[in-house]
């Protein structure tokens, strides 16, 4: 920051809106590089659906040919027929020379980092600390899926034949990595895409497009839609033009999909219910630290978070655990991303339902160890919460919530706490913390889950070294692994010549 900027008192939340523009830390623009990202109307700074609103309204639909704003199904077959029909110069590219363009993507993605980390910060609420690994996750999958593209176009004999186009659906809760991983693999691939980015993180998928035109993608084959839910949406995810849908988003939305057209290869990345088991052979102070990470970083809204610690046999009573955690939960500055002490930033929309439920109630046996609150008339901001005394069975047990709060359950062994890590539908991400290796390789070789995680965190995966993806209802379709070797591979058709007789 600037000399301009004064050092923020943490833990002062009513005036951390832009209303006051001399309150404000960050200015609006504070860290964009280019007038795309201005997100300011008179010096205050817009937030969540006040951006979506003017980005669905106007800007985006005239802006740039290749930007759309779609509305009926007629106007999906057109952009469906023109982007398979302008696709076949990248489809029969080499592989190599497509990852040349990729490559150039990544140095354009960099360039931009300033623009994204504002977008991410004003439309998704995501402070700088979760923002910034995003932007150089984004970056890793750009130059990751490059280095696949360049081997792809033979393996094993066989060859890899580009599909006529995939359309990817990512979420909002990445708004960068996320859609761009999704994104780059496809074109990797050979394939061209449209896609449409979450509407809550419309402006988040403009800027990483545009990146991806600099480097040199043609706009014909990448395309770039807002479109709502209704039978515009329904039939981009269903034409049958569509070769392969990547999807990022909840297990109900993957079975919406897959009952339009059973037939269409999806590769979707749904959710997760994920627990961290902390046996009496743990160092607790480690425990604490990836609990709270894990279970708050971006308000809890990963499908990698969180939700539950189990605690084995004598942790479940251990004061110093207990006021341990219960300390660094209450510390967590809170706030909106232009302040940049916080810790923990808004949800995305204001909590309502389930997840209202779960930061309001408690099922029967359950205690609050630090209530969560309301920080402000939004109903965006909240205090971080955990209760305890989760019993197994109950909804809070076995319900994804997307947002901050924890719940922890007491297991009387590991075995138990295994069987309640998998009592769960879904499979995503499972922790757990024991320095026994006799605990570590009971539980390795138990746990139901496609990313196990050992006395660290459960979140921020890293492109190649942790291929991402999960089991049982965390994954539907293909099931391959984003940002794993063989996940190009999925979005391709095969093609064997025999060798003549
Ligand atoms: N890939 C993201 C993570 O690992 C979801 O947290």
């Amino acid at each position: 920051l600037g000399s301009d900027h004064p050092i923020p008192v943490p833990n002062r939340v009513a005036d951390r809106r832009t209303d006051d523009p001399e309150s404000v830390r960050c200015r609006p623009g504070h860290f964009a590089n280019t007038p795309d990202t201005d997100l300011s109307v008179d010096g205050n700074r817009l937030w969540g659906n006040e951006i979506t609103a003017r980005v669905a309204g106007s800007v985006l639909g005239e802006e740039l040919v290749a930007r759309h704003t779609v509305d009926s199904p007629d106007q999906v077959d057109r952009l469906i027929e023109e982007t398979t029909a302008a696709g076949a110069p990248w489809r029969e590219m080499s592989g190599a020379r497509r990852a040349l363009v990729l490559r150039s993507a990544a140095v354009e993605l960099e360039r931009r980092r300033g623009d994204l980390l504002e977008v991410m910060a004003a439309e998704c609420g995501k402070t700088l600390d979760q923002a910034d690994p995003e932007v150089s996750e984004a970056i890793d999958f750009v130059n990751y899926y490059a280095l696949l593209a360049e081997g792809l176009d033979v393996v094993d004999g066989a060859i890899a034949e580009p599909v006529r186009l995939t359309v990817v659906t990512p979420p909002w809760n990445f708004p960068v990595a996320i859609p761009t991983g999704s994104t780059v693999a496809a074109l990797a691939a050979g394939s061209p895409v449209i896609i449409k980015p979450a509407p809550q993180a419309r402006r988040c998928g403009s800027v990483m497009v545009q990146a991806l035109w600099d480097a040199g993608v043609p706009r014909e084959v990448l395309r770039l839609v807002h479109t709502d839910e209704g039978a515009a949406g329904a039939r981009l995810v269903s034409h049958p033009g569509v070769d392969r849908l990547i999807l990022t988003g909840a297990f109900a939305t993957a079975e919406t999909f897959r009952s339009m057209r059973p037939d269409l290869p999806l590769l979707a990345e749904t959710s997760g219910k994920n627990a961290i088991v902390v046996t009496p052979h743990a160092d607790l102070d480690l425990a604490v630290k990836d609990l709270v990470a894990s279970a708050f970083g971006h308000a809890g809204q990963k499908c990698s978070a969180a939700s539950l610690g189990i605690l084995v046999g004598s942790v479940a009573n251990s004061r110093r655990f207990r006021d341990q955690l219960v300390d660094a939960v209450s510390s967590l500055t809170v706030g909106y991303p232009d302040d940049p002490t916080a810790q923990m930033g808004p949800v995305i929309e204001p909590a309502s339902g389930k997840l209202l439920s779960a930061l309001t109630t408690l099922e029967p046996g359950e205690q609050w160890l630090v209530e969560p609150r309301r920080l402000d008339d939004s109903g965006r901001l909240w205090s971080p919460g955990v209760k305890t005394g989760v019993a197994r069975g109950s909804q809070f047990h076995l319900t994804e919530y997307f947002g901050p709060v924890l719940g922890l359950m007491a297991a009387s062994d590991l075995d138990e706490a295994i069987a309640m890590q998998n009592d769960v539908d879904y499979g995503l991400t499972a922790g757990v913390h024991s320095l026994d290796r006799d605990e570590l390789s009971t539980w390795v070789n138990r746990v139901e889950a496609g990313n196990l995680y050992i006395n660290r965190g459960i979140t921020g995966a890293v492109v190649r070294r942790q291929p991402f993806g999960g089991w049982k209802r965390s994954a539907v379709g293909a099931g391959t692994k984003a940002g794993g070797p063989n996940y190009l591979v999925g979005l391709t058709n095969w093609r064997r010549i025999p060798a003549a007789e």
